[in-house]
């Protein structure tokens, strides 16, 4: 075996192994509720921090925390080690850094209104065609005017803007109606009511404090505390996630052929993020899938039922593992056909009774051999993870946090002068050139011209949005090109 190979789990004492090599290629991990999907999860990111890479997942539940400390005896992992040939089995966490959107389980996680673009905003937003193409007018404004849009309050602001300057941006930007312009300003305050505005704003995430190891040449894994941005913010959820993977993609430099990924992402409730996305974004998502594996990150997504992740992303998973699906329904049956069509046969195994048959971490797994093939499908007990299962407590987690070395550098929120800032100066400036010529009658000497300083700040300010705008531009962003490119035809239809 390979040092970069991962043990899985065994099949009648042989070890169903994940190569390194082909840990780019994406993966699924797939069971009903309780069968130990979360379990492999941990394994899987535990062997790729191991082998050094780093590792993001999203944790719905809470339980994958307990990869961060180490494992207790029992008679399950005993049972399991002597069943799965393993070298090198210790009860040992995981370097880990805790992230959390509200900022209370691990560092805040944010971005920025303009990284998240258009066609991330529209679907998080839930806007039709219309209110969508109102909404890309405004980010086409904001790179124009040189308007920073980097938290909901720049995007409130610019937006009550244009419902002013309606008739002068007609000619250039289309019908800007009041009916659009509200239905995305109900949707920001939706956003607000979850508490989902603290997702915008800055200091944004690093890509790179999601791409470290540690001295030890372990990756860390990055674990993100989705239990409540999942239960109170499910599109915000999604759009994070997907954010990620365009910025990765964008940022990544082509990799080549790699003995394992540089990066490997975890994204739990997969359906999720498929569920109410337009045509045009699922077929972005498909593509940026396919298109990533080649910048050496993988994929892996965790759901009930793999038809929770459509047929065009299912098509290019390497790695699949199965637990065990109930077969009470007539729907339960056709997911249970399609899951065994997804597998390459292995005579005497009989995969469709099979999969109802499964115990508790164990699965049909599908790997790819050293060339890229599927391997015939082995029925696979799942190793026991090093880590503890289930959660960490409060207080080992607020310990942990608390010595993170990225303690300090996402706490405090930063508002610098955007949009809503400029907006404002505009307005109060305009006002006071209205009231100047009063002032002037009076012969007072207070009606100053506008000061000099605000304005050169102002100039500053808006240079740095254009060399944002630019270097989006010049950088061929293919990620940004594609969503921009694909809320452009959303707008010819
Ligand atoms: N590989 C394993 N080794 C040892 N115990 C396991 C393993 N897999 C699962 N278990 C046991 O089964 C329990 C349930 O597993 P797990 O939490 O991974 O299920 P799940 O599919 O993620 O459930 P849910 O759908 O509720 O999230 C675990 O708490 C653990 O006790
Ligand atoms: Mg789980």
């Amino acid at each position: 075996m390979a040092a970069t190979d991962i043990v899985i789990g065994g099949d009648n004492g042989q070890a169903v192994v994940q190569l390194g090599a082909m840990s780019n290629r994406h993966g699924l991990v797939a069971g009903a509720t309780g069968t130990g999907k979360t379990v492999t999860l941990q394994v899987l990111a535990e062997g790729f921090s191991r082998i050094g890479v780093p590792v993001f997942a999203a944790d719905v539940k809470g339980d994958l925390s307990g990869i961060a400390a180490p494992g207790k005896p029992n008679a399950e992992t005993e049972r399991r080690l002597k069943l799965i040939p393993r070298d090198g089995y210790q009860q040992r966490g995981s370097p880990v850094a805790f992230w959390d959107v509200y900022g209370t389980n691990g560092h805040p996680i944010r971005t920025t209104i303009s990284d998240v673009g258009p066609l991330l905003l529209a679907n998080l937003l839930e806007l039709n065609d219309t209110q969508s193409g109102v909404l890309y007018a405004a980010f086409r404004i904001a790179d124009e005017q040189g308007l920073l849009l980097l938290d909901l309050k720049d995007l409130k602001a610019l937006l009550a803007w244009m419902v002013d300057q309606g008739a002068n941006l007609r000619t250039t930007y289309g019908n800007i109606t009041a009916a659009s312009v509200g239905a995305i300003q109900r949707g920001l305050m939706v956003l607000e009511e979850q508490g989902a505005e603290k997702f915008f704003g800055e200091p944004a995430l690093s890509l790179d404090d999601l791409m470290q190891v540690d001295f030890s040449g372990n990756g860390v894994v990055s674990i993100l505390d989705a239990t409540q941005l999942v239960q109170k913010a499910p599109r915000v959820y999604a759009a994070l996630l997907l954010w990620m993977l365009s910025e990765l993609f964008e940022h990544l430099p082509e990799a080549g052929d790699l003995d394992r990924p540089k990066l490997v992402l975890f994204f739990d409730e997969a359906h999720l993020l498929f569920d109410g996305a337009p045509k045009p974004l699922l077929d972005k998502i498909e593509q940026v899938v396919r298109l990533i594996r080649s910048k050496g990150v993988g994929v892996y997504f965790v759901t009930q039922s793999p038809l929770d992740v459509p047929e065009s992303v299912l098509g290019q998973l390497g790695l699949k593992v199965q637990h065990a699906l109930r077969a009470f329904t007539p729907k339960d049956r056709t997911v249970i056909k399609s899951v065994a069509q997804g597998f390459r046969a292995k005579p005497g195994l009989d995969v469709e009774s099979t999969v109802t048959e499964l115990g508790i971490g164990e699965a049909l797994v599908s790997t790819l051999d050293a060339k890229g093939a599927p391997q015939p499908v082995a029925r696979t007990l799942i190793a026991p993870p090093e880590g503890r299962i289930g959660p960490i407590d409060a207080n080992e987690r607020a310990e942990r946090i608390a010595r993170s070395p990225l303690r300090g550098k996402y706490d405090t929120p930063v508002d610098r002068e955007s949009a809503y800032e400029m907006l404002k100066a505009r307005a109060d400036q305009a006002q006071a050139a209205a009231q100047a010529p009063a002032a002037a009658t009076r012969g007072s000497a207070d009606a100053a011209p506008p000061r000099p300083a605000a304005a050169s700040r102002q100039r500053q300010t808006a240079t740095e949005a254009f060399m944002t705008s630019a270097a989006r531009a010049i950088g061929s962003s293919l990620g940004r090109q594609i969503i921009r490119g694909v809320l452009g035809s959303l707008l010819k239809k």
